[in-house]
């Protein structure tokens, strides 16, 4: 029931109430999230839009301009300068987009996609929803998905390979070249899914995997900005190769100002838009390489924390995400480390504790960590 009457005062003081019972990222103490907490001026830009509506762009123009900018911003990052593309809700929407354009370009009766088994389980969703029949494909020793065996996988309803460029558990980047290789050589649509990875790799020094559209047979792309990109829920981001797979997705849409959608969701804030597009110009390529490079000093920090207190890596981490076990079990080490405070992930898959060191995570909460971490070890 809609009770009502509480005053301006009540009901602000009953939220800030409540706000209390969710985490803050300030604290230093989330470290399973792969959301942070906004650039400042990303806050501000999300309440000066936060009543438009680019599902009726007609009616907000200046929202459209700015979705085009903040599009034609990642497609120029990641070499897609001729790319379309929305910002959507975030990374299961823009593969879902993905998906729905290449199985609706490949137009084949059995639907399968190839995959990694490290695939974000957005996939899952995905496939449920759209009907495609979804192969996963083993990792190798590396955790990367086994080209050979993706080979193997592909058959005549094969209407896309998937990569990740920067999987949400340990933080991994596929095998992109090879995947485009063989993508171009059975003509099959290669999707990355770069979420997490779009807008961390760019940002790395030295040398950087390739990932994006460089590689001639990459189709599409997810790239969230409301992840790496400092911007605030929900921005995440799909980018097309080509028009004609926008013009697949589009829906007809008879009493608004503009005769088309083209993303999966309607009605949709130019908030996260907006919010992406000040994180964008805040920070600049500089910018990021500066908040990309403190999180993988401190990754790095924590990297070598744990195997100073006898804590075993399971990969060296190629992006901020750590994953390590503990001699005395790692599942102990997990419910410990929560006693103390810290929220991590444990990932049964590997029975392994996941830590992704997000912005909002400092030096001095790493050395914390690792303390707590050597003394439950020591236990
Ligand atoms: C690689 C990858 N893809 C897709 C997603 C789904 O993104 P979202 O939760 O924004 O829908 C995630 C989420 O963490 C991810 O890590």
């Amino acid at each position: 029931m809609l009770t009502g009457g509480l005053s301006r005062k009540q009901v602000l003081a009953e939220l800030k109430k409540i706000r209390r019972l969710d985490q803050r990222y300030d604290g230093g103490m989330v470290l399973c999230s792969m959301c942070t907490k906004p650039h400042p001026t990303a806050e501000k830009a999300y309440r000066l839009f936060l009543s438009s509506n680019l599902g009726d762009p007609g009616l907000f123009p200046g929202s459209a301009r700015i979705e085009k900018e903040v599009v034609g911003e990642l497609a120029t990052l990641l070499h897609g300068e001729n790319c379309f593309g929305n910002v959507v809700s975030g990374g299961t929407e823009a593969n879902l987009m993905a998906l729905l354009a290449a199985r609706n370009t490949a137009n084949a009766s059995a639907p399968e996609i190839v995959l990694p088994e490290s695939a974000h389980f957005s996939f899952t969703k995905v496939c449920n929803v759209l009907k495609i029949k979804s192969v996963y494909v083993k990792l190798d020793s590396s955790f990367r998905v086994d080209p050979v065996q993706v080979v193997k996988s592909i058959s005549e309803n094969t209407i896309a390979i998937v990569g990740t460029a920067g999987t949400s558990e340990l933080g991994v980047v596929d095998p992109i070249e090879e995947l485009s290789r063989i993508a171009l050589e059975r003509k099959v649509w290669l999707h990355v899914d770069a979420a997490f990875g779009g807008l961390v790799i760019p940002f790395l020094d030295g040398d950087k995997p390739k990932f994006d559209f460089s590689l001639e047979a990459v189709k599409s792309m997810t790239v969230d900005p409301h992840k790496m990109g400092m911007a605030a829920i929900p921005a995440g981001g799909v980018l097309f190769r080509h028009q004609e797979a926008l013009d697949c997705l589009k829906t007809e849409t008879p009493y608004l100002t503009d005769r088309y959608q083209y993303t999966f969701v309607g009605t949709r804030t130019g908030a996260a838009a907006a919010s992406a597009w000040a994180a964008f110009k805040s920070l600049g390529i500089e910018g990021y390489r500066k908040i990309v490079g403190k999180c993988m000093q401190n990754t790095q920090l924590i990297a070598n924390g744990l195997v100073d207190a006898s804590c075993s890596l399971v990969a060296q981490p190629s992006l901020n995400i750590v994953a390590f076990r503990s001699k005395g079990g790692t599942k102990r080490m997990s419910e410990k480390l929560r006693q103390k405070g810290w929220l991590i992930s444990y990932v049964p898959r590997y029975d392994c504790i996941r830590i992704v060191v997000m912005p909002h995570v400092k030096k001095k909460h790493a050395e914390v960590f690792l303390k707590d971490v050597a003394g439950i070890e020591k236990l």
